[in-house]
């Protein structure tokens, strides 16, 4: 063998590699190509180790013959590497590609509840003159809803608030509540208070009398619950808001004025009210307050049961029993302060029948709010 056939065998080789390596698919074939020519059993390695066959003073020139093929059998795997490792990016990046010209899956939007939109609407009126939110527990202590709000505990005016009461775990004897919704027949527990569920939010009046000097003004909304025979008008769950104002020389114009300019807001200002005498233990005097009849507008109709008005809330000047007990000066401070219930108002604003379809949970009735 003279130097001419080997170069030429070099050069075979060369070429034939340079073909696997463009050929090579994906990077595994790549590296069984690299193995074949270029590793220790490599087919160059091989042909190296023929020289000994050429003339002694050709052996010396075969390293500058190989090693260049060698270096460029090397760059050409290193390049092949690279485009194999760009294609399969291109081809991931294809395949989860997000098309940004879709439009968008629509998010249903949820709205509020007509209650607590009804219930927004009553503070953002009273909010004009003042009022500020105000919360108060839903479990309340018996003491906080009834005996504070001048209502003792046999006291017959109990009987306006079919009350639920709240037995503490683990306590069932028979002073614990009565199928019956009655009052249990002694404390619940010796050691502690008697729990209720709020009948009313007047509750939130002594705890904000309690929290805050006058002069005073808060709305204290929230859910109530009473021992009630359910039906379209009744729920043993329901809304109130309570006002709270507590000032010098707060009369019943105050409370009258107010009243007023919430029922023009609230139901607009063709609404005709008035004042009823009622019967309240926690103020004095006490009254009802109607508004003209939504439905006929004062004549007569099944709505107002013939008498052309629709009583909306209890309202009266705060009893100095109840001022006393909120740690205020009867002598010095007056109080006003009325209650609604939010179901009844909401019910009147969007002509719904029935008071249970707040709380059904039924999508065809919230979707339309
Ligand atoms: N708490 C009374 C009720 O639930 C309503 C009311 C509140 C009356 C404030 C007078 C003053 O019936």
């Amino acid at each position: 063998m003279d130097l001419a056939s080997f170069s030429q065998q070099l050069e075979e080789l060369r070429q034939r590699a340079l073909r696997t390596v463009a050929d090579a698919a994906d990077p595994r074939a790549l590296e069984e190509v690299e193995t074949n020519f270029l590793g220790r059993r490599g087919e160059l390695r091989t042909l190296l180790g023929t020289i000994g066959r050429l003339p002694a003073e050709d052996r010396p020139r075969v390293g500058a013959l190989a090693n260049p093929i060698r270096q460029e059998l090397e760059e050409q795997i290193a390049a092949r590497r690279d485009r194999l490792n760009d294609i399969a990016l291109e081809v991931r990046l294809a395949r989860e590609r997000t098309d940004v010209t879709l439009p968008g899956r629509p998010q249903p939007r949820g709205s509020l509840h007509p209650l607590h939109e009804t219930e927004r609407e009553i503070a953002r009126i009273f909010g004009q003159f003042g009022f500020v939110s105000f919360e108060s527990p839903e479990v309340e202590t018996d003491e906080l809803n009834f005996q504070l709000l001048n209502i003792p505990a046999d006291h017959p005016s109990r009987d306006l608030w079919d009350t639920l009461y709240a037995v503490p775990r683990g306590d069932a004897r028979p002073g614990g509540a009565q199928a019956d919704g009655a009052p249990p027949t002694d404390g619940a527990s010796a050691s502690l208070p008697r729990l209720v569920l709020r009948t009313h939010t007047s509750p939130g009046q002594v705890r904000a009398m309690r929290q805050y000097e006058p002069p005073i003004r808060v709305l204290v909304p929230g859910r109530c619950y009473r021992y009630e025979a359910v039906d379209a008008s009744h729920g043993f769950e329901f809304f109130q808001v309570e006002g709270l104002m507590v000032d010098e020389g707060t009369t019943m114009a105050h409370l009258r004025g107010l009243l007023d300019e919430f029922a023009h807001a609230m139901f607009g200002q063709q609404t005709g009210t008035r004042f009823r005498p009622g019967y309240y233990p926690f103020t004095e005097p006490s009254v009802a307050f109607d508004i003209s009849c939504l439905i006929c507008g004062g004549v007569g109709c099944a709505a107002c049961k013939r008498t052309g008005w629709l009583t909306i809330l209890g309202a009266g000047m705060v009893h100095p029993v109840v001022l006393r007990n909120g740690g205020i000066d009867p002598e010095r401070f007056q109080g006003l302060a009325f209650g609604m219930g939010i179901d009844r108002i909401a019910m009147l604003r969007h002509s719904i029948p029935d008071i249970r379809a707040f709380i059904d949970n039924d999508l065809r009735f919230l979707e339309r709010f």
